[in-house]
């Protein structure tokens, strides 16, 4: 009975509000006839004092937030079963007292929001945001008296909660050391995770491993659980990452299972400087039962304020070649000299292959002057603007537009920020005068040229001013060594992809031999969960024969996947800007080049159809604006067969699906190269079988017949 108290979601129309002042009635009658047993209760039953609860719109998953000795905890319960358990909440700050204590609830207020939005592009065209939201204002009951809001906000797939701090006489400028926030496992999940202070700490490029969560020491979001009930799936992060440090998550206790809030710092050790009134990133938790539910996830994206760009027409997703590949396996280089990859007449044959094969976009890397001797330590010296004599900037520009290809510019900082900073603006006005408006950025580094780590707010304020910059120039961005993504496609489209993970490019140069078979199993699971990755699918020429003369032994870092598993990546690993990575040459005479041909980089639906984190994913996308179904299937190392039901196709209608398997006796380790096309006709009858081969893939391309 109880469990109708103001926790009971308010069912009404988006945008009302019912708002109760802690001990006193309710204010407003108008919205009496839905609100008044809830309110009624809680203010009578005395047990229930200091608690108060949000509860998402299908009921099933309950925050409640609670008073316990002065400090504000909440807890999180799925099917009335505890997940969270009471956690603090919290800050500390340089010359003030933490704020956490002698606290008194001073005000709750109670919203619902049922809402759809379309996303100019993604892995799903609709999006329906519907929650309820409870915020509770909290109050020091001693000077200096400060108080914040918690707001929350309850959705099916997980909840969202952040602090607000109003302008207030207590709590101007400050600086904090510390958030305290906490999340306390009623389990000991199993975790799938990448430290965030070892080797490279600073840029998200380790392989996973996996574990229960009391054994993690400090580790980054999205952070992906497992109950071990297997029951729930869940998965820390946070949201509109805007003016804030990046959060991490270390474990508290040895052998507890609480993990709390790691703030990445500026270089003089505070995490955050702000004043009044100032809120934070949004703490995520999300929910499903079964892992295939987890993607595509759209919990941090309803977090983010909507688009606020004008028009996002000319925002588009497409697939890409660069010059690129070849300075990763050797064969060219960013610097000036005779295998210098950026020139002109090179750019102009990436061009033509592009608009041969249908590619949106050209990458051209090592194009400015700066790339020459120690490049990452030499950060300050890199230029923007000026080419060098051997790459003319304005012809090879000329020459896309002519062909109908797009020039995407490369930015690579070595995090010299405030070099990249000053000539943000002249940078970006000389691209848009050439017409050009795609760019990839890079922040090889491990702390910024000004002494930061690349979490901290002073990058965030950078990235956020890259992509404000970006967008008043009509530029598209791919991010590298990029902050984890927190939604802000959402509000700039604009932004459209980044890596943010360990890619393709350790398969070229990687001291432990490269990507193991699993690693794409688990990137689905866990980064792609924050947003779209820059992977760089698509290396036919696996065993690097081309860069290295002779294939590459099984102890250098060569390709662990077979050849179709790299043509599934396209289906499974999303990213609006989808790279085609190899040299053109390698593509050359490859049958199995058209499927890289033909596959979409949007989609207006996604579906999950099976998998297991670290073994295996199937997924099925439709294209954005078309019929045609994409099947991406990959396995770890070892072979497996999928009996899949195409029952997402129209019923009535048929298909004709091309099959790109696995060939016979197919495995990564030392014949990697077959793959078997084949065509047949299908409908939302037709069970297919994948048989996929030790580190393999298939991939299947299902267009309308006739
Ligand atoms: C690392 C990036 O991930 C890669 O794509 C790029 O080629 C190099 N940095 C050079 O900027
Ligand atoms: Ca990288």
């Amino acid at each position: 009975m109880l469990r109708h108290d103001v926790g009971a979601p308010v069912r009404r129309h988006a945008g009302t509000l019912v708002r109760r002042c802690a001990g006193t009635p309710v204010r407003r009658p108008r919205v009496l006839v839905l609100g008044l047993a809830a309110v009624t209760l809680a203010t009578t039953t005395a047990p229930l004092r200091g608690q108060v609860r949000v509860a998402s719109p299908d009921g099933r998953n309950v925050v409640t937030a609670q008073l316990r000795e002065g400090r504000l905890t909440y807890s999180l319960a799925r099917d009335g079963r505890a997940l969270v358990l009471p956690s603090l909440l919290g800050f500390e700050f340089r010359e003030a007292p933490p704020l956490r204590d002698g606290l008194r609830i001073t005000d709750t207020t109670r919203q619902s929001h049922d809402e759809w939005w379309t996303q100019p592009w993604g892995e799903v065209a609709r999006v329906r945001d519907h929650h309820n939201e409870l915020a509770v204002s909290v109050a020091e009951t001693t000077a200096p008296n400060r108080r914040f809001i918690l707001r929350v906000r309850a959705f099916d797939d997980g909840v969202g909660f952040r602090y607000e701090f109003p302008e207030q006489p207590g709590l101007g400028a400050f600086e904090i050391t510390d958030e305290l926030t906490e999340f306390s496992f009623a389990d000991n999940p199993r975790a799938w995770s990448i430290p965030s202070d070892r080797p490279r700490m600073d840029r998200s490029e380790m392989l996973y491993s996996s574990g229960p969560l009391s054994v993690l020491d400090r580790v980054q979001t999205p952070l992906t659980m497992e109950t071990r009930d297997g029951r729930t799936f869940i998965v820390l992060h946070e949201a509109n990452l805007v003016d804030y440090a990046r959060m991490n998550l270390r474990t508290m206790r040895l052998e507890d299972r609480t993990v709390r809030a790691d703030l990445a710092p500026m270089g003089d050790g505070i995490k955050v400087r702000g004043r009044t009134p100032f809120v934070t990133p949004w703490r995520t938790i999300q929910l499903a039962d079964r892992v295939t539910e987890l993607s595509p996830a759209l919990l941090g994206l309803n977090l983010n304020p909507p688009n606020v760009l004008a028009s996002t027409d000319w925002i588009r997703p497409m697939k890409y070649v660069g010059i690129w590949w070849g300075m990763h396996i050797n064969t060219m280089t960013w610097a000036s000299g005779p295998r210098h990859g950026a020139t002109t007449a090179n750019a102009k044959r990436y061009i033509d292959f592009a608009a041969a094969n249908g590619f949106g976009g050209v990458l051209v890397e090592g194009w400015n002057v700066g790339w020459d001797g120690d490049w990452i330590a030499n950060r300050n010296a890199f230029t923007f603007t000026r080419a060098y004599p051997d790459y003319d900037l304005a012809e090879v520009a000329a020459y896309a537009r002519q062909r109908g290809v797009r020039l995407i510019v490369h930015n690579e900082t070595s995090g010299g920020i405030q070099n990249y900073e000053r000539q943000l603006d002249s940078a970006f006005a000389l691209y848009r005068s050439l017409g050009l408006d795609a760019i990839k950025t890079g922040y090889v580094t491990d702390t910024t040229a000004e002494g930061h780590s690349h979490w901290s707010q002073f990058m965030v304020r950078h990235y956020r001013r890259v992509i404000e910059a970006a967008a008043r120039n009509g530029i598209m961005l791919d991010v590298h060594e990029s902050i984890h993504d927190t939604g802000e496609r959402r509000t700039y489209p604009n932004m459209m992809t980044r890596e943010g993970a360990r890619g393709q490019e350790y398969n070229a140069w990687s001291g432990d031999g490269g990507n193991p078979p699993e690693h794409e199993t688990i990137l689905f699971f866990t980064r792609l969960l924050a947003g779209p990755m820059d992977f760089t699918p698509g290396i036919f020429d696996l065993l690097i024969e081309r860069g290295t003369g002779r294939p590459r032994r099984p102890d250098e870092a060569r390709v662990r996947t077979t050849l179709a598993k790299q043509l599934a990546l396209y289906v499974v690993l999303y990213s609006p800007l989808q790279m085609a990575a190899d040299l053109p040459e390698n593509y050359e005479g490859q049958p199995a080049f058209q499927f890289i041909r033909d596959v979409a980089a949007d989609w207006d639906t996604t579906r999950v159809l099976d998998g297991r984190i670290g073994d295996y994913v199937v997924v099925a996308r439709r294209e954005r604006g078309g019929q045609s179904w994409f099947v991406g299937a990959i396995t770890d190392e070892e072979g497996r067969t999928f009996d899949v039901p195409l029952s997402f196709l129209t019923p009535g209608r048929r298909y004709v699906a091309e099959i790109y398997a696995d060939g016979p006796n197919a495995n990564w380790l030392d014949n990697p190269l077959p793959v078997t096309i084949t065509r047949r006709t299908v409908t939302s009858m037709t069970r297919l079988r994948l048989v996929l081969a030790p580190g393999g893939g298939q991939a299947i391309r299902i267009r309308p017949a006739g």
